[in-house]
């Protein structure tokens, strides 16, 4: 090699001795952060991997035998990016200062080098391999994140250490985060990627490739599990060459192998591929078949279903017609639904409307004419304007349809938006329906749960619902992101309402052990984390999923980053345990293109037998 042409030297703040020059890994380092942070220095050879709008990327010519340490690196200067005498496959020397880059507090750093300047190129067209992952790097590790979660990523409490205050040593055969993070830089290939999610609004999309994950599900999506987040997925970025990757990924497509560099941006690592990502197949069908649940009209076979119909107006006809088909095509007109997210008769339209009775009769009479044969009634309690959270001026609630030719309310007593309804000897409710303690500090901007008492038609075999809306996670950290474990957006709300929910259910089964009571709907929350955990131990209700056998990696309702989830649950009291019940989980949303899904979470249906003679 030659130089061929020389720079002039800083030596005020040269770090490294004049004897020996720098190498990217030693710059890396073994820890998140570099030891030479802030320091300048000279005479940085590497060639160029790859190049993108606002800099480049270049890795040392001997590489590091460290697993622990990236030999290669982000190099930050658009100049040089659109420098054209400078190409891939360069061998070039050059001037720098290394920097610890991250745009907000709660991200990592990226190592980087700004202020670039180009001494020399030493050679031309150095052929550039890309290291292919799980053959010339390590695996990813598939369970856990960083040594910072202590060994639980959902565990709480949340935010007790920041990675980039300890700036722990990398472990990259053990932690997530730590075998990114010793890649990043890095041109890399995965191959015989798959989705396991749908691009975002931005058109990224979250792969697995040929290396061993857990979590499968059937959808080939990964299922977050007991203090398994799936580090091993890894999020495809904007193609360096300006071209587009697909929108229309959906959970499970295959995909032709993505090369490209590792990153770290907007709270995650990434893989920013040269060019766009290119399905090779998608899944068969594309939609799952109808629930296998269907009514017997009586009590023996009564058909409950749940869903959460993203933030339902009447205005939006099309989004009405495609939730009611979802209704009678897919959950076969379940006797009694608890459906969440219905937004008040003129949905955003922030003037003090709070009824939804428009809202619910425009969703029942779609039903109707869908059907042919269920004509279902609704019962519903509104909020008080503006205090539920949620779309400002939607006033979303949660609200039952049932068919009344199976099911009725008992001595139905309608509370209000303000009053509690309590448990009377009987057990009976004093408002049925009626909100759970709705001036509770826990419900604050949140929705407040409606509990009913039923029977069926001819007077008997009385149950009871508890229809859930708990507050989402917004407000969280990324998986990715500095605080350990992430920061899960308002879990102490959702603890709260998980007490205050499971207090009351406890208080009906003080009156009748035997009771049969059903919690559905939107809990915003794993089956793994505390609040959930918290609301089966303080009620006594048991998971439906685990009642009814449900595969545990088939558990899920919900596509969000690299995993799919379970945010919308079905939970049973023991007497109602012990009937058999059968469920199901009807991926109608999940498995759909994102502008084919109707709502953002997957419904369910169950089916009990409810009969007490
Ligand atoms: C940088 O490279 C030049 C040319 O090879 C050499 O003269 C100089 O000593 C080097 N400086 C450092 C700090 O390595
Ligand atoms: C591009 O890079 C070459 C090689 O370092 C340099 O000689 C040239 O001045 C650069 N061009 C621009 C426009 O910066
Ligand atoms: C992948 O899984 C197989 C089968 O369990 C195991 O033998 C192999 O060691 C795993 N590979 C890695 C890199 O963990
Ligand atoms: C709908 O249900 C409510 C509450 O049970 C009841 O008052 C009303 O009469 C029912 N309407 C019809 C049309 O069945
Ligand atoms: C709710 O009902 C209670 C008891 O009947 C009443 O005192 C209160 O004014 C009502 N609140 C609203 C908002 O209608």
């Amino acid at each position: 090699m030659k130089v061929t042409s020389l720079c002039g030297w800083l030596t005020s703040s040269l770090l490294v001795g004049a004897a020996s020059a720098l190498t990217v890994a030693e710059i890396n380092g073994k820890n998140f952060l570099s030891p030479y942070n802030g320091a300048t220095f000279t005479n940085l050879t590497g060639i160029v991997t790859a190049k993108g709008p606002s800099g480049i990327w270049i890795r040392d010519v001997t590489p590091t035998s460290d697993e622990r340490m990236s030999d290669a690196i982000y190099v930050f200067g658009s100049a040089l990016a659109q420098n054209a005498s400078i190409l891939t496959g360069d061998v070039i020397v050059l001037s720098g200062k290394v920097s610890e880059y991250r745009s907000t507090s709660s991200y990592l750093y990226l190592t980087e080098i700004a202020s670039p300047v180009v001494s020399a190129i030493l050679e031309h067209g150095v052929e550039v391999a890309p290291r292919v992952i799980g053959v010339d790097t390590l695996s990813p590790p598939t369970e856990q994140y960083t040594s910072l979660d202590a060994g639980d990523v959902f565990g709480v409490p949340n935010n007790q250490n920041l990675i980039s205050v300890i700036n722990p040593v990398l472990e990259p055969t053990k932690y997530g985060l730590d075998f990114w993070e010793s890649l990043v830089g890095q041109l890399v290939t995965v191959k015989s990627p798959h989705a396991v999610s749908r691009p975002n609004s931005y058109g990224e999309t979250w792969v697995v490739g040929a290396w061993n994950t857990t979590g499968d599900n059937n959808r080939d999506g990964v299922t977050l599990t007991s203090k398994d987040g799936n580090p091993e997925a890894i999020i495809i970025g904007d193609p360096l060459d300006g071209t587009n990757s697909p929108t229309t990924i959906k959970l499970g497509d295959t995909l032709e192998d993505i090369t490209g560099v590792v990153t770290y941006t907007f709270g995650f690592y990434y893989i920013l591929p040269l060019t766009k990502v290119t399905v090779t197949s998608s899944l068969t069908p594309s939609l799952p078949p109808p629930t296998t649940l269907t009514s017997a009209g009586s009590c023996s076979g009564l058909t409950v279903g749940d869903y959460n119909v993203e933030n339902f107006a009447p205005s939006n006809t099309a989004h009405t017609q495609a939730v009611a088909a979802h209704i009678v095509n897919y959950l076969l007109s379940p006797d009694l639904l608890f459906i969440q997210e219905i937004q008040d008769n003129n949905g955003e339209t922030n003037d003090g409307t709070v009824a939804s009775d428009l809202s619910l009769s425009a969703l029942t009479a779609a039903i109707a004419s869908l059907d042919g044969e269920v004509n279902y009634n609704y019962t519903y309690i509104s909020p008080v304007d503006g205090a539920d959270g949620g779309a400002p001026g939607g006033n979303i609630r949660v609200a039952y349809l049932f068919n009344p030719s199976v099911v009725q309310l008992r001595n139905p007593k309608p509370g209000n938006s303000t009053t509690a309804t309590e448990v009377l000897p009987g057990p009976e409710l004093s408002y049925n329906p009626g909100r759970i303690d709705p001036a509770n500090a826990a419900w604050t901007a949140s929705r407040k749960p409606l509990v009913a008492a039923w029977e069926t038609v001819d007077g008997n075999n009385i149950f009871f619902t508890v229809n859930v809306h708990w507050s989402s996670k917004g407000g969280g950290s990324s998986m990715h992101g500095d605080a350990r474990p992430p920061v899960n957006g308002a879990l102490a709300a959702r603890q709260a309402q998980a007490e205050v929910t499971a207090s009351f259910i406890a208080q009906i089964l003080a009156e009748d052990p035997s009771a049969y009571i059903i919690s559905a709907g939107d809990f915003n929350e794993y089956p793994v984390t505390k609040p959930i955990l918290d609301f089966l131990s303080l009620s006594k209700m048991q998971d439906l999923d685990e009642v009814a056998g449900i595969d545990v990696l088939e558990r899920y309702s919900y596509l969000y980053d690299m995993n799919s989830q379970e945010l919308d649950h079905m939970f049973v009291s023991p007497a109602l345990a012990n009937t058999e019940p059968e469920f199901e989980h009807v991926h109608v949303n999940t498995w759909a293109a994102y502008n084919d899904q109707v709502s953002d979470h997957d419904p369910s249906v169950a089916r009990f037998n409810v009969c007490r003679q």
